[in-house]
């Protein structure tokens, strides 16, 4: 993919996005704490913060950029850290780059370019970069490492990936991932649990070409708000399904949500609180919901898998009555549970497929050829 051509092209269309806003720089041996506060560096604008960013009044904190400005903590970038960051953590700016540590001063995270850092800066981007000592080019930045938002300006390259949050109110990795693959789709796509299998994709911009002048190569968020896709010979492929106004008194930005729907936002900058965002377009809609004699392991979340109503498994009864009369199966036509297989027999007709399921007490569902799925279910008595 590195073609000349395309390196060309590359910097081409970077060109109209390289920061040229004003930036109050941080020096090294700056740092900032977990304390109850938001403690942070702000852009010149005013608009981002970067630091530690507190969650729902826990003690629980993010190392976080968010909208400085609106009360509602909105926030569009975080460390990913494996566990959430505790009170009285802290992160360092040295010439080496940001370390994160926690109460007991352990690194918890970092971000550590080779060259060494001459400052850091928060941009009225939402960018927070490490400048190195040559100024001509960022040695960090967090555009280069999304996690489930993008913002103007923002480009995602071949490889490029978000992932979407547990919850509203939990940043752990959630059930989806918004994949721009290396060979020049986007694809949404929803992972298994707690296997973390990636299933096929839900949407796709079917932009893949393996002609590299045809295919995808940047996921472009626009200065003007819009979405696109560059194809290898300079046109766009739009996500947008509608045009948005540039708006300069807006803020945008586009977020694959934790219910696995990848929604672009504008909300007036004036705005008090949320209640006056809106979603402006959404690409690939999943929803889940349990089989017949299921329910949701946790009632409010719709990703998190699903459980029997009834008791299941081997030894679960005396081994004594048909199965027969214990249970039903249910056809689902269409369904399939990928990689889920123990056991292959054949060639079966249906009736043989339904009976091997119903005489093997590991056996929860039975697939039968063309994806049609039988399930095992509770006899009514
Ligand atoms: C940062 O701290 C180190 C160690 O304390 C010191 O040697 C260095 O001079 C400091 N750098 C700046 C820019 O203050
Ligand atoms: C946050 O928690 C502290 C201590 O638990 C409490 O005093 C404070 O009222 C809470 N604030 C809000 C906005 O809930
Ligand atoms: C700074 O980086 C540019 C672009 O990579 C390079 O051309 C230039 O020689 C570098 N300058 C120094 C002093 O390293
Ligand atoms: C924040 O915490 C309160 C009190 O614990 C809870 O009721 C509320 O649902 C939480 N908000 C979110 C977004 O989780
Ligand atoms: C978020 O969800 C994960 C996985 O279920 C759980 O381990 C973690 O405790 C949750 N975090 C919070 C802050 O609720
Ligand atoms: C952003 O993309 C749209 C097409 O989707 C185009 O009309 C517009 O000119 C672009 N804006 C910039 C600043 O490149
Ligand atoms: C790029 O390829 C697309 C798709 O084949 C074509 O429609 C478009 O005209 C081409 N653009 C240029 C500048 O060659
Ligand atoms: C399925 O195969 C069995 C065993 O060969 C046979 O007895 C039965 O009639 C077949 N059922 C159907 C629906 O074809």
């Amino acid at each position: 993919m590195a073609s000349p051509a395309l390196s060309n092209l590359l910097f081409l269309s970077l060109l109209p996005f390289l920061p040229v806003f004003a930036a109050s720089n941080i020096t090294p041996n700056s740092s900032l704490s977990a304390t109850g506060g938001d403690d942070s560096w702000i852009s010149p604008s005013g608009e981002f913060a970067f630091g530690f960013c507190q969650i729902n009044n826990t003690s629980n904190f993010l190392l976080a950029i968010w909208y400085a400005e609106i009360p509602e903590k909105t926030i569009v970038w975080h460390a990913k850290t494996s566990s959430p960051v505790q009170t009285g953590s802290k992160v360092e700016l040295t010439p080496n780059g940001l370390t994160l540590n926690d109460p007991s001063d352990r690194t918890i995270w970092k971000a550590q370019p080779n060259t060494a850092v001459s400052y850091g800066a928060m941009l009225d981007t939402g960018n927070f970069v490490l400048s190195g000592t040559n100024n001509s080019f960022y040695v960090w930045e967090s555009f280069d490492y999304p996690t489930d938002t993008i913002l103007p300006t923002q480009v995602l390259s071949l490889g490029g990936m978000l992932y979407s949050k547990l919850s509203e109110a939990n940043y752990s990795k959630g059930r989806f991932e918004l994949h721009f693959t290396n060979g020049g789709d986007l694809e949404l796509v929803q992972i298994a649990w707690p296997s973390e299998i990636q299933y096929g994709y839900y949407y796709t911009s079917k932009t893949a070409n393996p002609d590299a002048s045809q295919s995808g190569f940047q996921l472009v968020f626009n200065q003007s708000a819009d979405i696109n896709i560059v194809i290898g010979n300079g046109t766009t492929v739009p996500l947008s399904w509608q045009g948005i106004t540039p708006n300069l008194n807006n803020y945008h930005r586009a977020t694959l949500d934790s219910d696995g729907v990848f929604r672009q936002y504008t909300c007036p900058k004036t705005s008090i609180g949320d209640q006056s965002c809106y979603c402006l377009e959404n690409s690939g809609t999943i929803d889940c919901q349990c089989p017949h004699g299921y329910s949701f392991v946790d009632p409010n979340d719709k990703f998190g898998g699903c459980k029997t109503n009834f008791p299941q498994g081997c030894g679960v009864d005396d081994g004594t009555r048909n199965p027969n009369e214990l249970y039903d199966m249910v056809q689902m036509v269409n369904v399939n549970f990928p990689f889920g297989d123990y056991e292959s027999l054949g060639p079966y007709n249906q009736t043989q497929c339904e009976q091997s399921c119903l005489h093997d007490c590991s056996c929860a569902v039975a697939i039968f050829f063309r994806h049609e799925v039988l399930e095992e279910e509770t006899a009514i008595v």
